[in-house]
């Protein structure tokens, strides 16, 4: 692993050596090579913004970044949660090669700040890429991959330890239990549970007192013995109020422990605040971002900036001023705050004057989120327009179909779309190719082109030449959904399972953790479902199996997987354990001199 890494970190000198004439060529005319941003919402569906045809919501500060830029209409995410489609995204391959993927009954995302799973040190991510290029780079915002692991202090899926050198913000998720007061002291005695508990401390504290009368104990001892027994009772008592050990979701915590073991904000390995304060999270992440700009705008070395947003996921948090503005309640209103957000990022690169030099990515992790709901019962989930299911789901076209956003000034074609099928996995080949940086292969001696799932759609986006055809696979968790097949000017979805969806519906329930599950499911794969996207893009109407062409494509499409299949090794889930998922309280961060 680490072996891995120093070959990576040799091999990259020797291209630099080997390829710098043809670097220095591509730089011709430029000071250093352009400036990155990287904007990333959380549970933003593809419905939510102006220029992907919202009516209702203002979003013109990302319109314009469209207006300015390529709009990617098939723009699909690995996978539609949180932590493995950040992981696809970062690295270019897909997270089910590292183990970054749900089995049967396993969480789907990291879910503790101190746990041991994560992105492994040994992938290399676009940061680590351009900070071997002298780039000075920065994460900001929700992480979501991970922190420590091994014992303390070896924070071995750190921001840090994949390339940024600078990172502020939250290492986890911003969850629901993040806002409110959670009391810490709590025996509800009309729970069996915690009578039984009660229970086993009188005995045994008569135990004690009986054990005495009869054998004249010493005093000091039978304190001694009381104290000790009192201790473990107080221990029962934390570990089934605060852990769900005793559950069938054991890697839950109480929504105390979870606000304050995992709402905290970082800035590098200091918390400089816990539990998090929500509203004007949003200012404040931004706030490190207008600064990290500003400080870099003129060295002689370019940067990376990683911007990922707390909005849109729930909480549903407004910073002062932006509550109440738009037509669609909360959710509407964060939309409108982390717009205002993308328009001040834009503002500072404008007015610093290196808008020229500076590429912008804007994307969402993942579609909305279906089933959330409120405190009140109201939806608070994304839409996402014209396309069916979301978050959570396997191949749905809803989850995973995303807005992305490239813009770079003066050099892409201004107010153009793509509509052929890309990938959020493409993010590292595409920049280290506009960049000017050879390949991830190339830097990676130890990893052949295969193994690399996204590809350079810089052509694309220069508008130089049409997509080549290409396979992407849609999985849920760790199975295999659907698998889809882009030429010519057909987008062919082939389903291999479909989910259980309520009645007349496309989500499965109702609730903030309410998701469809990935293995109970309709399994389909004997006569798949297939579906031509380029015209028929809800998914209603599938081709006919006599026709010749379900034929070709099932034929096509079933050997691919079937060569897929022989030839990845699906590394076992890291979800998979108890150890890795649940809360590792020894590898919790703590604040050492908070206020
Ligand atoms: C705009 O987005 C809101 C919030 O997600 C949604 O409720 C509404 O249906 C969308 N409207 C249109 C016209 O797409
Ligand atoms: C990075 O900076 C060092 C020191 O300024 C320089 O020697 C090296 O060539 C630079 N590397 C690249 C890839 O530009
Ligand atoms: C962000 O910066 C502005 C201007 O410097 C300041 O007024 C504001 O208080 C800061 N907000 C946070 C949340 O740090
Ligand atoms: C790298 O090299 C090792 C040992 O030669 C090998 O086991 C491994 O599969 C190779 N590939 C990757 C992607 O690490
Ligand atoms: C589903 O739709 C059908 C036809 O519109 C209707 O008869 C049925 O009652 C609906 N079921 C539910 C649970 O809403
Ligand atoms: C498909 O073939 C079956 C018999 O092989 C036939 O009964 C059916 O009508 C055909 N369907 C279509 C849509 O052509």
């Amino acid at each position: 692993m680490v072996t891995r890494k120093v070959a990576c970190v040799i091999m990259t000198l020797l291209v630099v050596l080997r390829s710098g004439r043809s670097i220095e060529g591509h730089l011709e005319g430029q000071r250093r090579h352009p400036n990155v941003i990287v904007m990333i919402a959380d549970d933003l569906g593809i419905g939510d913004i102006g220029c992907y045809g919202n009516h209702t919501i203002n979003t013109p500060n990302i319109d314009k970044l469209a207006d300015e830029g390529v709009k990617l209409t098939q723009h699909l995410a690995p996978a539609a949660m949180c932590t493995p489609s950040r992981a696809g995204l970062l690295t270019a391959r897909y997270p089910f090669r590292y183990g970054l993927a749900g089995e049967y009954g396993t969480l789907r995302v990291a879910l503790h700040i101190a746990s041991q799973l994560g992105l492994p040190f040994s992938e290399f991510t676009l940061a680590e890429a351009l900070t071997a290029y002298n780039y000075t780079t920065a994460a900001v915002g929700k992480w979501h991959l991970g922190s420590n692991c091994g014992y303390f202090g070896n924070s071995c899926n750190s921001p840090k330890l994949h390339g940024f050198q600078h990172f502020y913000g939250t290492l986890g998720s911003l969850l629901e239990e993040c806002r409110g007061d959670h009391p810490f002291f709590v025996f509800p005695f009309d729970k069996p549970l915690y009578q039984g508990l009660f229970a086993a401390w009188i005995i045994g504290v008569a135990l004690l007192i009986a054990v005495n009368v009869k054998l004249q104990w010493k005093l000091s001892l039978v304190i001694g013995c009381g104290i000790f027994y009192t201790i473990l009772f107080v221990l029962s008592w934390f570990a089934v109020t605060h852990y769900r050990f005793h559950t069938k979701q054991w890697w839950q915590m109480s929504y105390w422990m979870h606000k304050y073991m995992n709402g905290i904000i970082m800035h590098n390995e200091e918390i400089v605040q816990q539990p998090i304060v929500l509203d004007g999270f949003t200012q404040n992440i931004l706030n490190y971002s207008t600064k990290f700009i500003e400080d870099h705008a003129t060295d002689d070395n370019p940067f990376f900036l990683y911007h990922s947003f707390g909005h849109v996921h729930t909480p549903m948090f407004i910073g002062p001023g932006m509550s109440g503005r738009s037509k669609h309640g909360r959710y509407g209103d964060n939309i409108e705050e982390m717009d205002m957000a993308v328009g001040v990022i834009m503002d500072t690169v404008r007015n610093l004057g290196i808008d020229h030099n500076t590429i912008f990515y804007f994307v969402s992790d993942h579609g909305g989120h279906l089933e959330v709901l409120d405190e009140n019962g109201q939806r608070i989930g994304g839409y996402n327009g014209l396309f069916k299911g979301g978050k959570g789901q396997g191949a749905a076209e809803g989850g995973i179909r995303v807005p992305g956003i490239y813009r770079w000034k003066g050099r892409f074609p201004a107010g153009v779309s793509v509509d052929s099928p890309t990938s959020l996995m493409d993010m590292m080949p595409t920049v280290l190719d506009l960049v000017g940086i050879p390949p991830v292969h190339e830097l990676m001696p130890n990893m052949s082109q295969n193994e690399v799932d996204g590809i350079s759609i810089a052509k694309l986006l220069f508008r130089q030449s049409n997509a080549e055809p290409r396979v992407f696979l849609h999985h849920c968790a760790k199975s295999i959904h659907a698998l889809r097949w882009a030429k010519e000017n057909y987008v062919y979805k082939m389903f291999l399972k479909r989910h259980k969806y309520h009645e007349n519906s496309t989500q499965c329930g109702w609730g903030i953790y309410a998701f469809c599950n990935c293995f109970d499911v309709w399994d389909i794969s004997d006569e798949p479902l297939l579906f031509d996207l380029s015209r028929d893009v809800y998914e209603d109407h599938p081709i006919s199996p006599n026709t010749s062409e379900y034929q070709e494509v099932v034929g096509y499409l079933r050997s691919y997987l079937s060569d897929w299949e022989d030839s990845v090794h699906y590394p076992p889930s890291q979800f998979n354990s108890v150890w890795n998922s649940m809360h590792s309280f020894w590898l919790q961060p703590v604040c050492v001199n908070c206020s």
